[in-house]
């Protein structure tokens, strides 16, 4: 499955707002160690261009709009992140880019480890190789 989305629990305030919530291994299947977000990009930005070996994160835009192009060797397929109530859980060896939309739209991650250049894939070929063979969900 190469599009999973989330949809993320909103608690709206009568005239002062939503709350939007989720829970690491509750509402997405894995703990979580780090928190990062992307701002100030402006609209055309692409960002993204690598998979990672083992990192597992979850995507979401709380401002904005991003188109999220997944690849994961055999198949692509786009998602838009246009709501702050839309999650995309990525998973290991997915190939990522990231479009900007809109300019100044937020792009927040929340992943399983902490920081590890040695855990990505930069190289397109590379990717391709490493996934060649392997039993995709
Ligand atoms: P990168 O993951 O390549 O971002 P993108 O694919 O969106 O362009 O990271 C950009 C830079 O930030 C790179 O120099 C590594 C650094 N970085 C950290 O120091 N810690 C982190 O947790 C992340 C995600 C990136």
């Amino acid at each position: 499955m190469i599009i999973q989305t989330i949809s993320i629990k909103s608690v709206t305030a009568q005239g002062m707002g939503t709350l939007s919530v989720f829970e690491g291994s509750h509402d997405v299947p894995f703990d979580i160690k780090r928190i990062y977000y992307i701002h100030g990009a402006p609209k055309g930005t692409h960002r993204g261009g690598h998979a990672h070996k083992a990192l597992r994160q979850v995507l979401w835009c709380p401002y904005g709009s991003i188109r999220i192009r997944l690849d994961n060797g055999r198949e692509k397929a786009d998602v838009l992140l246009d709501s702050p109530d839309k999650g995309l859980i990525v998973e290991h060896y997915m190939w990522r880019e990231m479009i900007w939309e809109k300019k100044d739209s937020v792009l927040c991650v929340a992943a399983d480890s902490y920081y590890d250049e040695s855990d990505y894939i930069r190289d397109y070929n590379e990717f391709l190789e490493a996934v060649k063979g392997k039993d995709l969900d």
